[in-house]
């Protein structure tokens, strides 16, 4: 932006989401209910409605959506099956804290998507999922240390909120516990020989991202979940993988299924409800012991919430219904952006990148190549915040820090926004000499 009188006038789209911001800031603490959504440029969006693939701001513009609510709408926004079964379930009433057929039956067709989710636990979110797939392991082998791998985020519970990005091993938070994260053992993603040199008798869990998708769109490299796989089963530890991305978006069975290794214990999360709030503790009967005949307390007001367990059963049926042709589209979707970001890179000079997975592409800014996992540490973070805002300025929505995700409910036309979206930016960037 040069401050010209045409930007000034383009940039007036957003005067609405502007005064929502101010509004917000007075009594909302930093205007956003979760920090990283502060960082939208030009402004965070005050979103009037959302439909399918698209979303319309307080301003009335529209934008093809790539954040999809930080991936819980893997059947796009407000999907007519999901929405009509929590109706039904709603009409029944709100029967929270109650035994209810729902459970039973997701838990039920969670074993019949996912390869190692013999039995199920329910609760609220990502983050106290994978709280109680800890004690579970713990509580099971009756030992305390958990191997965690730097750059995975598994929530932002004291007890594994740490080593959230390259060259900072500590807390990522201001006023959490270090204590609480005492007993996690620190590894590289993708060093299986640094687990196999140091696992023993003395840990409980070996948890990771099977993908590495909080550190950009990474496919685990060939044989790093295979030797995780062999040295917790050699050493009597629990593999727990943290399914709450790769859940349901990946492959209809997860990591699991995309890369063929099942771990004792998966936490789901995100696409599981469509954009209603449960998640998931899934294992195997014998991981899963301790929670099955109640010697762990599993505790929680809203866990196996009716509507959001009546989102969760539509939502897996929709997906096993529409067969092996859900995961070849968002496969094709997330190749085909990336193909295009590589090509644009090539033709405009823009140092750009990208890796993807089934179902989503991160985008890599101030770097030409992204091979390996190591090379995180030479993006910029502050560069792809810009990019992502050219690109929503140019109609397209990925999460600030270049991610996108793809839904069900992207279509060709919507692919071709985005990529035109990606096209302006690039051109922008290279406009700039970045
Ligand atoms: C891999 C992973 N695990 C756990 C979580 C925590 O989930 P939630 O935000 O629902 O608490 C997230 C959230 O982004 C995540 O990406």
């Amino acid at each position: 932006m040069d401050g010209s009188r045409d930007d000034r006038q383009r940039e007036r789209r957003f005067d609405g989401s502007r005064a929502h911001r101010a509004r917000a800031l007075r009594h909302v603490a930093f205007g956003v209910s979760s920090t990283p959504r502060a960082n939208q440029l030009p402004v965070p969006l005050a979103i009037e409605r959302a439909e399918g693939a698209r979303v319309v701001d307080v301003d009335g513009n529209s934008y093809v959506d790539h954040g999809l609510g930080y991936g819980p709408l893997i059947l796009g926004h407000s999907p007519g099956g999901v929405i009509a079964a929590v109706h039904a379930e709603l009409a029944r009433g709100l029967r929270t804290a109650s035994v209810h057929r729902g459970e039973a039956e997701l838990a039920e067709l969670i074993a019949a998507c996912v390869p190692s989710a013999e039995v199920s636990a329910f609760v609220s979110t990502g983050s106290e999922a994978i709280h109680l797939a800890l004690r579970v392991a713990r509580a099971g082998t009756g030992r305390l240390k958990v191997a965690k791998f730097r750059s995975n985020y598994h929530g932002w519970f004291d007890s594994v909120h740490v080593a959230g990005r390259p060259g900072r091993d500590g807390p990522d938070a201001l006023g959490q516990d270090p204590r609480a994260a005492e007993a996690l053992v620190l590894f590289d993603w993708g060093d299986a020989g640094a687990v196999e040199a140091a696992l023993d008798g003395s840990y409980a869990a070996v948890l990771v991202e099977p993908a590495a998708m909080n550190a950009g769109c990474f496919a685990p490299p060939p044989g790093f979940l295979e030797r995780l796989r062999a040295a917790t089963r050699r050493h009597g530890a629990m593999l727990v993988f943290d399914e709450v991305v790769t859940g349901f978006r990946v492959a209809l069975g997860g990591a699991q299924e995309a890369w063929g290794v099942a771990p004792d214990i998966c936490v789901l999360g995100k696409a599981l409800g469509a954009g209603f709030p449960i998640g998931a503790v899934s294992g195997t009967r014998a991981a899963m012991s301790t929670l099955m005949d109640g010697r762990l307390l599993h505790r929680g007001t809203f866990n196996g919430n009716p509507a959001c367990v009546a989102a969760a059963v539509a939502c897996l049926k929709e997906l096993r219904e529409g067969g092996p042709a859900v995961y070849e589209r968002l496969a094709a979707a997330a190749a085909g952006l990336s193909a295009h970001v590589a090509a644009e890179a090539a033709r405009t000079g823009a140092r750009v990148c990208a890796t993807h997975v089934t179902g989503a592409l991160q985008l890599f800014a101030g770097v030409q190549r992204m091979e390996r996992f190591a090379d995180i540490a030479s993006a910029d973070r502050d560069l792809v915040l810009r990019l992502t805002g050219e690109m929503l300025r140019a109609g397209a929505i990925a999460l600030p820090r270049g991610l996108l995700y793809v839904s069900t409910a992207h279509g060709e036309a919507e692919l071709a926004a985005t990529r035109a979206a990606i096209t302006a930016a690039m051109e922008a960037f290279a406009a700039e000499g970045r």
